[in-house]
């Protein structure tokens, strides 16, 4: 694809990453934040990641920090927004900022699971409006979710998917808007199991995640789930679904276990205790073993 001018709004977590995949790939780049000391070092939070990943440093001089959001978005192709997941803000921002892009500038969210319909809707061209799911760390998961709403156009749907693929990226067409996409929906449905496990006295949190690294886990980024039925057959599947399928957990809202842990302050790594403990030194070997397996991976396809 040729060279585009993107704006990535919140330079957070998320934005930074998405805005160096796009200048590595030989994109111009805009950065707005609206909080200065987030805007001010993204840049260097770029450089850091590209040095540590081998990757050419000199990319980060494509990226522009940009103070103020109307000339950020100004001159743009294609803008996506990774701000805090908040409908009201993100529905604010794109109020916002449709009056200072051209009519044909594509205008992406990054939301993890909110419908890009309710962020979408109030805009007056919303056929160049979608949903781009990426995954953390954006430099290193490859998958990225093109969603459609009911009015986005094929047009601004099959441009957003080159230009992810141009970039390297996995892009993937969801052509229904609901809530979670595809990748969240799976992933969660998994999580509301794994909590009715433990709350149901199965077995401990420890456990849950041990089985499922030391089984299917390894198996799952070659072989998908689907691939993986027809591997052992649909009428066996058919047959394991007839047993288990009437007694997985179905509650529709968050499980109560998870509501005490939050009302108790167990908030996860952040407050020390979630599921289960964790000191400072597990937290970061098991941040520094995510990180390895992601690269290795990146490597091994390479
Ligand atoms: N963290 C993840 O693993 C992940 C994965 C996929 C998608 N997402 C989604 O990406 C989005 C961003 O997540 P994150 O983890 O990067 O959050 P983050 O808190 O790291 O970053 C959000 C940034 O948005 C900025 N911001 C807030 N209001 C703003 C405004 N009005 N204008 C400009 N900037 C503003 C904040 O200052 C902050 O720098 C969320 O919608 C989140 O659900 C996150």
């Amino acid at each position: 694809m040729a060279k585009a001018r993107i704006s990535v709004i919140g330079a957070g977590l998320m934005g930074h990453g998405i805005a160096q995949v796009f200048a590595l790939a030989g994109h111009d780049v805009t950065i707005y934040d609206s909080v200065r000391a987030s805007l001010d070092s993204a840049k260097s939070r770029i450089l850091t990641n590209l040095k540590d990943l081998g990757e050419d440093e000199r990319a980060v001089e494509r990226v522009t920090p940009v103070a103020k959001l109307a000339d950020a978005v100004g001159d743009a192709d294609y803008v996506v927004e990774a701000v805090l997941e908040d409908l009201p803000l993100k529905q604010k921002l794109f109020g916002e900022i449709e009056p200072h892009v051209r009519s044909d500038t594509i205008l992406a969210s990054n939301t993890s699971v909110i419908p890009i319909t309710a962020i979408m809707g109030g805009l007056e061209k919303r056929e160049r409006a979608l949903g781009t799911h990426w995954w953390n760390p954006p430099f290193l998961v490859p998958l990225v979710e093109v969603i459609a709403t009911q009015w986005t156009s094929l047009d601004a749907i099959d441009w957003t998917i080159q230009l992810h693929a141009g970039a390297g990226k996995t892009p993937v067409h969801v052509k229904k808007d609901v809530p979670g996409f595809v990748g969240n929906r799976l992933q969660h449905a998994l999580w509301r199991e794994c909590v009715a496990l433990v709350q149901n006295g199965i077995c401990d949190a420890e456990t849950v995640d041990k089985v499922i690294k030391a089984s299917f886990g390894r198996r799952l980024a070659v072989l998908g789930p689907l691939e993986n039925a027809d591997l052992v057959g649909t009428d066996l599947t058919l047959a394991i679904h007839k047993t288990v399928l009437p007694d997985l957990d179905r509650t529709p809202g968050p499980s109560p276990y998870l509501e005490k842990l939050v009302a108790d302050g167990k908030l996860g790594m952040k407050s020390g205790e979630g599921f289960r403990r964790w000191t400072p030194e597990q937290q970061a070997a098991l941040r520094a073993r995510v990180l390895q397996h992601l690269k290795a991976a990146r490597d091994n396809e390479a």
